[in-house]
Order: structure tokens, then C-alpha cells, then sequence
């Protein structure tokens, strides 16, 4: 068995998390929408200029909720990248929409418009750019497609929290956004997530599907006196004890992000000279006059065969790499909706190549020099 030295993921840390769970404790608010809940959710809104967020317990029951507000229903269709989590299918599959799975881009691993324009259907409910990496999808063009069909555009901001495209920030593009504060993430909870609203149409319906389908939100409003069942719903609240720890982090979110950032492009520098030049591995992309937030740093390696064998060279000195998404329409879930291998080639080769790194908060020079070192002595072997 190989000891892990350099993980591939720490749970990002601020040393100020105990300092605010004792306080939620002490204020005795320890249930859903406390003041540490509005805290967050008014940090989150400023910060993304986003007009309503409301905390989650995970991005998946923010997307779920996202099917909830748009009422989703057995036949509409929802166009999304193969290359992504299974939430983003689930979340609408659970309500009978149909996830159409599209091809992405190699350089950025994001969906690729000119496959969304192919896929659009008059059933067609919504296109869901998920910003892979934290590295933004082409906003111009999504856009420019979701406004001409009439169609909702997105966003899955999993891994790409303050990230922009075009000096504005992402999450504020779409009709809805969907934030994870899993403990992989740029900042965490634990497992939570959020939900930005930009169609503050949407605020008052969503305040009561997390609240189980009642109306307490106007209740705890003072605006009725009484709160009952007044809709569907579930119970998507976070505790405000986690909306304690998170606060410690939104604290100091730019610091985790430039640190992070620092660390990112360390990687892309020491690679670009020597796995690009040398080995023909590739680097990420992305469009111009964007910010990408760090989310994920990985490698294209030239082959599979050649991603595995740098995979396990790695473990055996230590360090944790690791692949990402097995394609959803190569699932046995997609196999089920009719996919077959061959159906969207350029995510089924990145998905074979993909090689992910520790990035962390706190990952130090020296362990990405180790990372950087195996990288290279595993390459140089030929994979
Ligand atoms: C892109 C993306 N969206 C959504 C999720 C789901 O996040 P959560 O665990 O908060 O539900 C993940 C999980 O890793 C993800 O990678």
C-alpha cells in the first residue's frame, strides 16, 4: 500500500471556523436561516452582484431546485456537457425532463456551443453552462443562443467562484446559478451549496420550496402570523452552523482565491516549458478577457495509457492525482437514454487523458515541486 504524502485535496481551512461555530452555538440559532445564513447569502450577493442567493445544503439541491422553478415536466429537455457531474442530469431527470448530453471543447472542457445549436428542440427548457475548472464557458455565444430560442440559460459554478468573463463575474449570466461548498471545493462547508437568482421573480417561490413548501420565510418576515403549506417543497436549509464555518471562509475568500491562484499558475509555468514542449501533454485553455478561479489544475496527457501509468507512478511516490468525469452519455445511466461510446469523441478522449493535481489551499512550493517532478519523471519514461 502507498502512504499518501500530498493528497490530492485538503479541506481549505482559515483557523477562524471554531471561533464563529461557538458563536452560532452561543446566539442559540442553530437551525436554518440564523444571522450567520443572511450573512453568507448577503456577502455572496454583493460580492457576485447576483440579486438573490439563497444558502443550499449541496449545488445538487440547488439544481434541483432550479428544475422546481421552472417546472420542469415529463418531455422538456435540458441540454448539458457530457463532461460533467451527474447532478446536473439527475436534478432535472428526477422531474422527467430529458438530459441531452453535448460535446465540449478540448481546450477548455466546456460545452461546445455549436453542439448546443444542433441539440435545440422545441422541447427544449434550458442549456446548462458549467464552467469546468472554473474556467468560464463562451458567455457571449451561450447567451446569444439561449436569448434567440427563448430558451433558459444556466450556470454551474461548482468549481468557478469568482471567475469572470468579461470582467463580470459568473454566476450572473444565467437565469439561475448553482454555488457547491462541498469539502472539494475552492471553500467549504462540509456539503453545501447555493442558489443565485438573477430573475428575482423567482425569490419568493424559491424562499418557499427550501422552506418545505410553507411560507415561513413571510412568517419569520412578520408578514403573515401564521406559516402553512402553501406549495410544493423540501427541505433544502443548511443549519446556520454551517453557514458559521462557511462564513470563516467568505471571510477571506479573495486571499484563499490568490493563494489558490498562485498555485495554479506555478503549475501551468514549470508544465508549459517542459510537459507541453517535451511530451506533447496539454495545459488548460480559455477565452480571452476572462478570470478563471483556480478551481482545478489538471493535465492532458498525450494517451490513457499514458495518463495511468503517470497516475500510478505518482501514487507510488506518494502523491494523489486523479482522473475526473466518466462521461455521463458512457454511464450505464446514459447507456439507458440511448447513448453509445463514439456518440461525442472530443469528451470521450479528454476524459481518458484528463489528469488532475493537488491544488489546495496551502499546497507549499516544495509539494508542487514533488507533483511537478513526478509529473516530469513519468513523462520522460514514456507514460
Ligand atoms: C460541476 C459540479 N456540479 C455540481 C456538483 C455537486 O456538488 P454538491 O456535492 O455540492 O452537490 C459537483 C460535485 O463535485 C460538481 O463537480
Amino acid at each position: 500500500m502507498n502512504l499518501v504524502n500530498i493528497p490530492f485535496n485538503r479541506p481549505t481551512r482559515t483557523g477562524r471556523e471554531l471561533e464563529h461555530l461557538v458563536a452560532a452555538i452561543e446566539n442559540g440559532h442553530l437551525s436554518g436561516a440564523g444571522p450567520y445564513t443572511h450573512r453568507c447569502q448577503q456577502w455572496l450577493a454583493d460580492t457576485l452582484a447576483v440579486p438573490r442567493v439563497f444558502l443550499t445544503t449541496s449545488a445538487t439541491h440547488a439544481l434541483e431546485m432550479m428544475a422546481l422553478l421552472l417546472e420542469i415536466r415529463h418531455g422538456d429537455e435540458v441540454i448539458l456537457p457530457s463532461f460533467a457531474f451527474v447532478s446536473l442530469a439527475n436534478a432535472f431527470l428526477l422531474f422527467g425532463a430529458r438530459p441531452v448530453l453535448a460535446d465540449v471543447h478540448e481546450d477548455t472542457l466546456n460545452l461546445d456551443e455549436r453542439c448546443v445549436t444542433e441539440l435545440i428542440t422545441s422541447r427544449t427548457r434550458a442549456v446548462f453552462a458549467l464552467h469546468y475548472a472554473g474556467m468560464p464557458c463562451e458567455m457571449k455565444e451561450l447567451t446569444e443562443i439561449c436569448q434567440s430560442r427563448r430558451i433558459d440559460l444556466l450556470e454551474d459554478l461548482a468549481h468557478g467562484l469568482l471567475a469572470a468573463y468579461g470582467g463580470r463575474a459568473l454566476g450572473t449570466f444565467g437565469r439561475m446559478a448553482a454555488l457547491s461548498f462541498h469539502q472539494t471545493k475552492i471553500l467549504t462547508c462540509g456539503e453545501g451549496g447555493a442558489l443565485l437568482l438573477n430573475d428575482e421573480s423567482l425569490a419568493d417561490r424559491a424562499a418557499v420550496l427550501l422552506e418545505k413548501g410553507t411560507d415561513r420565510f413571510s412568517f419569520l418576515r412578520g408578514e403573515v402570523d401564521k406559516y402553512t403549506w402553501v406549495d410544493i417543497g423540501s427541505s433544502y436549509t443548511p443549519a446556520d452552523l454551517l453557514a458559521a464555518f462557511l462564513w470563516a471562509q467568505l471571510e477571506e475568500a479573495e486571499a484563499i482565491q490568490q493563494r489558490r491562484c498562485r498555485c495554479w499558475e506555478y503549475y501551468y509555468r514549470q508544465f508549459r516549458q517542459a510537459a507541453v514542449e517535451k511530451y506533447g501533454a496539454r495545459l488548460p485553455g480559455w477565452p480571452a478577457h476572462c478570470r478563471h478561479s483556480a478551481g482545478v489544475f489538471y493535465l492532458l496527457c498525450p494517451s490513457e495509457t499514458c495518463r495511468e501509468a503517470v497516475k500510478n507512478y505518482l501514487a507510488s511516490r506518494g502523491i494523489q492525482a486523479t482522473f475526473h468525469y466518466i462521461p455521463l452519455h458512457l454511464s450505464r445511466m446514459g447507456r439507458r437514454l440511448g447513448y453509445k461510446p463514439g456518440d461525442l469523441p472530443v469528451t470521450e478522449d479528454v476524459a481518458g487523458r484528463i489528469l488532475r493535481l493537488p491544488l489546495f489551499d496551502g499546497l507549499t512550493t516544495d509539494e508542487q515541486d514533488r507533483v511537478i517532478h513526478g509529473v516530469m519523471t513519468a513523462l520522460a519514461r514514456g507514460g
